[in-house]
């Protein structure tokens, strides 16, 4: 059992010895003195449980600050250290995938079944014409050829652009115009909360604005009838049965800095800036992370209960799994589907030993109760995560007594997409506090600063930055190198340190304290949103002017999302328009965008320079202090 100790004021928990016993990494302190001490070394060593096709020349390259380049001159590709080298070992016959659809379907693959897959879908990706530096858009359900398909790309030497299956036309058309991609995969549909989802009619819609678009293909999931078009759609079973989708594939020498991926995330302005990743330091990092931190054997069934198309899913359901030759589960529908045991259930029927979810989750999951886990042996849990908000001490404990059996330590992962993988992170072995990240890992260094940069006192809030840079950095914003500079490299310019846009504390102990964002980005249930998109599809509903959206507090998402319209001349607010305009923002972006509330009102605070100051909104709305307003408008 986990002990628990009272230091101060503060709950310490620490992980049990069985976990401890075992763990890959033994020691903290000193091995982090090292990894800062000498950083080239420690990654140069991780580099070595990684396949190169050609060795790099330099681990890390900072002529051209901030745009690092890590180990230079090597050739490798992550698919090869993903699958191809599983092939010659006894991983050929373990389970790489265990997927079960929302109703009830199960498929499995071994590595050496991943490999045909993949190989016979990368076949179909070059017969279409998809060339190596090709951007291909991928928006897809929880289904196996999601992953598939992103290693298709990738073992050929395309990049992919994957968008998330909950976004609407307009996010998806944004995506596509930026990448110019001139295929897209899709799949009619997908299940959730036993419905369907009509995927393929928003592709449809999509590319009709998407002239780049040249092909499409598509998966049937729910068989239910679309509209295809005539020489640009294409059923993927039609093809890869074909003699020319065979089963074998080479995959593409890439260069440690080629484009792996583009993801899209939200920032401070309404468009998506395209993160990009690149296949070198990102191998190196995502694995490495993921088996220290998780502590993965080769015996572990590994479930990150995350969408693939986010970063969590991008690096830790695919890439780092696979690359450290784990079982990975994978789950196409709503936990609480079709009663709230569905996740226990398949805990237990698959013998899954480490759970990696959202805050989110585990509070929608604990306000059913104890007995729906109780129901189901799910002793085989031997560790835990948790990544994307805060987690509250409650949700904590929770997690830790009722689905960890007290035994179980929780992995409060503090990282971005543009970091590539955790930053922040306990270990196995380290002591935990329920609602703290703790330590930064091997090789980072963290720091929370105020405005000028000097370093904040202990137990005082200020700005989280990341003082050197890490091999799974995201390198620039597809087509917008000003962009990323901007962003994250500006603000402590002076210092060449990288500004996170999240406020945090540190305690006496050096333990890291996870506040929230402080610029313009929500997170709601987890998932990032930028409140520029929000407002932006507010103000396109003809009966809107102007608006402003912030985040409150919220017992179950984190934070929820409260919308202020100034509406036109003429124009009446009613509890029926307010309806009107949370389903409008919604059909925009995507459900998760839906506001909890539109607030109508006549004006709204700006300074003089006309920026909305959402800050005073805020206040107001939990009835703050509204701080300093010199620079409010009259
Ligand atoms: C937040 C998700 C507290 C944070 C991997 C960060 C967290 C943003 C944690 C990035 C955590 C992520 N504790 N907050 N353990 N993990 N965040 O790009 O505000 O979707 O800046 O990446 O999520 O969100 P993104």
């Amino acid at each position: 059992m986990a002990n628990k100790a009272q230091n101060g004021s503060k709950l310490i928990y620490y992980p049990s010895e069985d976990v401890i016993k075992n763990a890959h990494v033994q020691e903290y302190d000193q091995l982090y003195a090292q990894s800062i001490q000498d950083r080239e070394k420690f990654w140069a060593e991780q580099a070595e449980n990684i396949d190169w096709f050609k060795p790099y020349d330099k681990v890390l390259d900072d002529s051209a600050k901030p745009f690092y380049k890590w180990f230079t001159g090597g050739k490798i590709n992550i698919v090869h250290n993903a699958i191809d080298r599983h092939l010659t070992t006894g991983k050929r016959n373990q389970l790489a995938m265990i997927w079960e659809g929302e109703p009830g379907d199960v498929r499995t693959l071994s590595y050496h079944a991943l490999n045909r897959e993949v190989c016979k879908f990368a076949n179909v990706l070059k017969s279409m014409g998809v060339k190596k530096g090709d951007i291909v858009t991928i928006y897809m359900p929880q289904i196996l050829e999601l992953p598939i398909a992103m290693l298709a790309c990738v073992k050929i030497g395309a990049a992919h652009s994957v968008v998330y299956g909950g976004f609407s036309s307009d996010a998806l058309i944004n995506r596509i115009e930026d990448a110019k991609s001139k295929l897209i995969i899709t799949a009619d549909g997908g299940y959730r909360r036993g419905k369907t989802t009509q995927l393929k009619e928003i592709v449809n819609e999509a590319i009709r604005q998407c002239p780049t678009i040249e092909v499409c293909l598509c998966v049937k999931r729910t068989g239910e009838e679309v509209y295809m078009e005539n020489g640009r759609d294409y059923w993927l079973h039609d093809l890869i049965n074909l003699p020319n989708a065979s089963p074998k594939c080479e995959t593409v020498e890439m260069d440690s800095e080629d484009s792996l991926f583009i993801l899209y995330t939200s920032g401070t302005t309404g468009k998506p800036k395209g993160v990009v990743h690149t296949h070198g330091g990102y191998t190196v990092y995502t694995s490495t992370t993921h088996r220290m931190v998780f502590d993965v054997k080769d015996y572990d069934r590994w479930w990150c209960a995350a969408d693939p198309g986010w970063i969590t899913g991008h690096s830790y359901i695919v890439y780092a799994p696979l690359i450290n030759g784990s079982t990975i589960m994978l789950y196409e529908g709503a936990p609480n589907h079709p009663y709230p045991n569905r996740w226990w259930q398949m805990v237990e029927k698959y013998g899954i030993t480490i759970l990696y979810t959202s805050p989110t989750a585990i509070r929608g999951l604990m306000r059913y109760g104890e007995t729906w886990p109780q129901r189901h042996d799910i002793s085989s849990l031997r560790l835990l995560g948790s990544v994307g908000e805060p987690i509250n001490p409650e949700a904590w404990r929770w997690y830790h007594e009722v689905i960890g059996n007290g035994k179980c330590p929780i992995m409060d992962t503090w990282w971005q997409t543009e970091t590539g993988g955790f930053m922040i992170t306990p270990l196995p072995i380290t002591t935990l506090k329920p609602g703290s990240a703790t330590k930064p890992f091997f090789g980072n260094e963290m720091a929370v600063v105020d405005k000028e940069g000097n370093a904040v006192g202990p137990g005082e809030e200020g700005r989280l930055v990341i003082k050197a840079p890490w091999p799974g950095m995201a390198r620039t914003i597809l087509k917008d190198p000003d962009r990323y500079v901007e962003t994250y490299w500006k603000e402590y310019e002076k210092q060449g340190w990288y500004n996170a846009g999240d406020s945090a504390r540190i305690d006496e102990d050096g333990d890291f304290w996870i506040i929230g964002r402080i610029d313009d980005v929500i997170k709601v249930s987890g998932y990032r949103l930028g409140t520029a998109e929000i407002e932006s599809a507010l103000v396109s509903h003809a009966d809107v002017s102007e608006a402003a959206a912030i985040a409150l507090p919220h017992d179950l998402k984190g934070n929820a999302i409260y919308t202020y319209a100034i509406l036109r001349q003429g124009c009446e607010g009613s509890r029926e328009l307010e309806k009107e305009i949370k389903e409008h923002v919604a059909k925009e972006i995507g459900p998760i965008a839906k506001p909890e509330k539109v607030t109508f009102t006549d004006s709204l605070p700006k300074t003089r320079s006309g920026k909305i100051m959402r800050r005073v909104l805020k206040a107001r709305a939990l009835g703050l202090d509204e701080g300093d307003l010199s620079t409010l408008e009259e």
